[in-house]
Order: structure tokens, then C-alpha cells, then sequence
């Protein structure tokens, strides 16, 4: 169960480096927040994948996409093993994830393990979509990171197609449009920018120079906190 059976604070560090990074889908945020929590030696949790999960199970349960308590349930028995299942990046499952977590009892189950992680020693990078407003408000340094749809579109049709993943970009195009509605315009913890979050826009930039700009702001960030 996701470690959320442990006590409390039993790991938890007195000072611990939290960043929140939140962006829409395929944004790549995923891989900046992984490369950052590397090089500043943080811990990386991916909360898209608690959420995918969660959407995962219930496909293959048949459970309805709005059974609040089934969902709910579903979230706090969530094993570790299943974050880390190839099945969750499908395109399918990304939908039906965007779906369940409109769902407000379904966030606040996952809401204390994300929690837990984010003052895990010695710190923590989260990706999201409330991270900054919801998840961590008080984090340390908060990034929103952005790129025109049909660009991030095409970094997830280049990610799939090299999976061996069946898809055409049109399609792809389309379920991250229809995932951005949906997750910015729900009343729960929607996709939006938190006010003192920096905007990193990353139409024109590559990997490497995403993280170099990341970086620099996450270091301004911890120089103006001395
Ligand atoms: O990787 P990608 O940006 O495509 O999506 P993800 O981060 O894996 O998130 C999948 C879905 O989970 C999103 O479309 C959101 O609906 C939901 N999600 C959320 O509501 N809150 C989060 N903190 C993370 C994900």
C-alpha cells in the first residue's frame, strides 16, 4: 500500500528541498523533473502515476469511472509495484485518469501520500498538475512548465511510437486537448498556474536546455531563501 501504512514523520527530515512542478499534458515534465531531481540528489515521485494507476485497475475491473467510493478505495490499496507498469503510459489510461481525478474523494486519499513523499530527506521533486497550489503550496521552488499543444503532441506520439505503441498523431493531438480541458476546467484542484510559480516555456528548447533554464531557476530560488 504505497508506504501510506507507515507512521507518519517516521522518515521525515527537519529541512527538506521541496520542487513543484506542474504543467499540462506531456509537457514534459516528467523527464525535466526526473533530470532535476538528479542533479540536485532529490527524491522524484511522479504523481501522474498514482492517478493512472488508480485508472488502470479500475479498466481492467470494470469499474465505473465515477464510483467515488470504489475509486477511493482503489487509491488507498494501491500497491508500489503498479507505478512503475509499462501499461500506464497508454494513451487509454491517461484518459480515464484525467476522468478519475476529477474526483474529489479520490484526491484527498491520494493527497497524504504525496504529502509524506514530498518531505521525504532530502527532498523531494513532484510533477503534476496541483502540485504547487494544492499538493505543496509552501514548496520551496515551483515551475510551470508549458509548450504549444501541437509540439507537445508530437514528443508523445515520438514517445509512443518508439514504445511500439500503434497511434496516430491526429489521435494523440486530440486526447491531450480533450485532457487539458478537462483538467483545467474541473472544480477540484484544477491545472492552473500558481501565482509565485516560474513559467517555463519549452516549445523552443531541448531536454538539455529545459534543465540548464530549470537549474538557474531553482538555484535563484534557493539563493533569494539565504
Ligand atoms: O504525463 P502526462 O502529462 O500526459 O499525464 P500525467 O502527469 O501522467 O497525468 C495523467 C492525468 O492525471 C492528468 O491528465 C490529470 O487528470 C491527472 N493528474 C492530476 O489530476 N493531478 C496530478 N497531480 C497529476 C495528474
Amino acid at each position: 500500500m504505497l508506504g501510506l501504512n507507515k507512521t507518519q514523520g517516521e522518515h521525515l527530515a527537519d529541512t527538506t528541498l521541496t520542487i513543484a512542478v506542474d504543467g499540462p499534458a506531456a509537457s514534459g515534465k516528467g523527464t525535466l523533473s526526473r533530470q532535476l531531481a538528479a542533479h540536485f540528489g532529490l527524491n522524484y515521485l511522479d504523481t501522474g502515476s498514482l492517478y493512472r494507476a488508480v485508472a488502470l485497475i479500475a479498466l481492467n475491473d470494470n469499474i465505473p469511472l465515477d464510483d467515488e467510493t470504489a475509486l477511493s478505495h482503489l487509491a488507498s490499496t494501491l500497491a508500489d509495484e503498479v507505478l512503475s507498469d509499462p501499461r500506464l503510459r497508454e494513451p487509454g489510461v491517461g484518459e480515464a485518469a484525467s476522468k478519475i481525478a476529477s474526483l474529489i474523494p479520490v484526491r484527498e486519499t491520494l493527497l497524504a501520500y504525496q504529502r509524506e513523499k514530498a518531505q521525504t530527506a532530502p527532498g523531494t521533486v513532484l510533477d503534476g498538475r496541483d502540485i504547487g497550489t494544492v499538493v505543496c503550496p509552501n514548496a520551496d521552488v515551483k515551475l510551470f512548465v508549458t509548450a504549444s499543444s501541437e509540439v507537445r503532441a508530437k514528443r508523445r506520439f515520438d514517445e509512443l511510437v518508439s514504445k511500439g505503441q500503434g497511434v496516430t498523431y491526429a489521435d494523440i493531438f486530440a486526447e491531450i486537448e480533450r485532457r487539458d480541458a478537462r483538467d483545467s476546467s474541473r472544480s477540484a484542484a484544477p491545472l492552473i498556474k500558481a501565482a509565485d510559480a516560474h513559467l517555463l516555456d519549452t516549445t523552443n528548447l531541448d531536454i538539455e536546455k529545459a534543465l540548464d533554464a530549470a537549474v538557474l531557476l531553482v538555484n535563484e530560488a534557493i539563493k533569494t531563501q539565504n
